[in-house]
């Protein structure tokens, strides 16, 4: 951390985090929150929820959550100091000079760097296109039917004839060769010196979410190899974890996201009213695409090229985005190779049509495998059963399998009972599930022990910053050793602390955790649903069965860990174990 704990957390008090969000969500007040529809996933009915006594927000949609500065580093995607920065702006504090190590300062200083100089080559190339010299580059954009706003939306523009045109005019500016090579702007050999990566091209600028361009794509404009360049990897730019159009899509009303391949698809899908289209940098899709899509939307279409390269590119990507948990449909842009080329020529009706018939990912994965069997030979059908059953075998949940081998039977003309059998079988030989009957008992009831075990912290943690009158009451029996290692404990240490220096302050705590996703974790832990109780007796009576879950767990985790010679160790389980016993005759009471 590179600013003092004062001083954030004077940044965050002087944020009233319902102010904040409000400047960025419209919400209501609904008792003693605050909701609203939650930006960081698509929903109908508002899950957002905003709490002014606690200085937190928490999605129980989707499980975003933390306080003021978390929301900024979601919502805008900075940086903890870029976010503690805007606030500090914001609510007029001065920020002493920032404190970074050696290592960290030269690598937001080189970040820095080279958004400043994409940001200047963008807007050279942009001027370009407008200029006499780029007359080529917007001929061919306009001959492939780009409209002026979409140059504009999508920052197009033009890299002169010139060998080292945006090398010179950079240059003047006072940038250093280092720097511009390491944005990847320009190259270096013997013979000729430095020159432009990308010269006589029409320039895609590639941006972050935030609308930060981070890299280029650079098109010829005719049938010249190669199509396209791209910038390489830099300080800022990783393909495998930005979309290209993601900036716009992200601001989309529709709930899920169309996956094409190319720029071009992109823009043309906007164009035509699908603001929701976005495209990996040319390259495969990734783990980091599908958790940053996941960010946004759970349902994906994707419309690849109709070859086999992007049919095989479309079954590529399916598991990777079933794993994140994201639904994905298949979009087939037959007789046209792409959906810039479909829009062209059917328009936007007909590509509405497309998506409302889109296949189902999975099924669509059967119809391409369908194509390497000979269905007519009873061999050849048997090997293709074979085959999908091993496949169907891997939804881990039952229901989900069941209705996809229904759905099979149904579709290769099989009995389902059979196929269900074919299945099972299947998942024995590989290990990967018991049959139904058979549930492997030891490994699972101890994760659910250990789940329900977690869960009971949960609550108590939830509990203890709601009703602030409990603390004292539980405080003799339950400590933070009391939880489990890691962020809980941590958490109920801080918490504790604060108690006994007299106030609760559940978003200060978070001030100690710089990770957006521990900021989560951290939210998640002080917004569990409680049951609602109606009567005082009734959530009495709940809590006590929470402290004595609680406590139960810990000393069941303190007895698997106890050396026999660890003397103390057993005083300590000793007298937990009569705590236990003491914790079942206490009388709580609560608010
Ligand atoms: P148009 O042919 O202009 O319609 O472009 P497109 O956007 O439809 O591209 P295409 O479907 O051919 O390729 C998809 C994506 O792959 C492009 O947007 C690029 O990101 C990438 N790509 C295509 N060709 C090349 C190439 O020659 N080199 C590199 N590095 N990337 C390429
Ligand atoms: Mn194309």
């Amino acid at each position: 951390m590179y600013y003092s704990d004062d001083i954030i957390e004077e940044v965050r008090m002087k944020n009233d985090i319902v102010d904040v969000i409000s400047g960025y969500v419209r919400l209501q007040k609904k008792g003693n929150s605050y909701f609203g529809l939650c930006p960081f996933h698509n929903e109908k009915s508002p899950s957002f929820s905003v709490s002014r006594q606690k200085q937190m927000y928490y999605c129980f949609g989707c499980g975003a959550g933390g306080n003021v500065f978390t929301f900024l580093m979601e919502y805008e995607n900075f940086s903890f100091q870029e976010a503690v920065k805007a606030l500090a702006d914001r609510a007029g504090v001065a920020l002493p000079e920032e404190e970074y190590t050696g290592e960290a300062r030269r690598r937001a200083d080189l970040k820095a760097a080279l958004l400043e100089v994409n940001k200047l080559a963008a807007k050279y190339y942009y001027t370009q296109l407008r200029q006499p010299q780029g007359s080529a580059g917007l001929k061919y954009l306009r001959d492939r039917q780009l409209s002026d706003d979409m140059l504009r939306a999508f920052g197009l523009g033009y890299s002169n004839k010139y060998s080292d045109d945006l090398y010179q005019y950079l240059k003047g500016k006072g940038y250093k060769d280092d720097i511009l090579a390491k944005a990847g702007l320009i190259s270096y050999d013997e013979r000729q010196g430095v020159y432009d990566k990308f010269w006589n091209r029409v320039m895609f600028p590639i941006m972050d979410v935030n609308s930060r361009v981070i890299g280029f794509g650079g098109r010829v404009m005719g049938d010249a190899k190669p199509k396209y360049l791209n910038s390489p990897e830099t300080a800022i730019f990783d393909k495998s974890r930005n979309l290209y159009g993601l900036n716009r899509a992200r601001r989309s009303k529709k709930p899920y996201f169309l996956l094409c391949e190319g720029y071009m698809d992109v823009i043309s899908l906007h164009q035509a009213g699908f603001d929701n289209a976005v495209a990996s940098l040319g390259t495969a899709l990734t783990e980091g695409h599908a958790s940053l899509i996941g960010r946004y939307v759970h349902e994906v279409y994707l419309t690849y090229d109709s070859d086999d390269a992007g049919t095989r590119a479309a079954l590529r990507a399916l598991p990777i985005l079933r794993d994140t948990g994201i639904t994905a449909k298949i979009i087939r842009m037959e007789p046209y190779k792409d959906p810039d080329e479909f829009i062209k020529n059917l328009g936007a009706d007909a590509f509405e049509d497309r998506i409302a018939k889109a296949r189902n990912g999975f099924l669509y994965s059967l119809e391409v495998l369908r194509k390497d069997y000979d269905m007519d030979s009873p061999e050849g059908k048997t090997d293709f059963m074979k085959e999908a059953a091993r496949r169907l075998a891997q939804f881990s949940e039952e229901i989900e399998r069941n209705n996809y081998i229904e759905a099979v039977a149904k579709e290769y003309r099989a009995g389902y009972e059979e196929l269900k059998k074919l299945v099972v079988n299947m998942a024995v030989q590989a290990g990967m599930a018991r049959p139904a009957k058979r549930p492997k008992s030891g490994q699972n009831s101890s994760r659910g022990r250990e789940d329900g075990g977690r869960m009971s912290q949960r609550i108590l943690l939830t509990w203890l910053i709601e009703d602030e009158g409990i603390f004292n009451q539980i405080s003799k029996y339950i400590t933070p050793e009391d939880f489990s290692e890691g962020i809980f404990r941590t958490v109920a240490r801080l918490l504790y602390e604060q108690y006994e220096r007299g106030g609760v302050n559940p978003a200060q705590i978070m001030n100690h955790f710089t990770d957006e996703e521990e900021h989560r974790e951290v939210a998640s832990l002080f917004h569990t649903k409680i049951r609602e109780l109606s009567t005082a007796q009734e959530r009495e009576k709940a809590l006590k069965e929470t402290v004595i879950r609680v406590k139960n767990y810990s000393i069941e985790q303190a007895g698997k860990d106890w050396d026999v010679a660890d003397i103390e160790g057993m005083q300590k389980l000793m007298k937990a174990k009569s705590d236990l016993q003491n914790l079942h005759k206490l009388h709580i009471s609560v608010n």
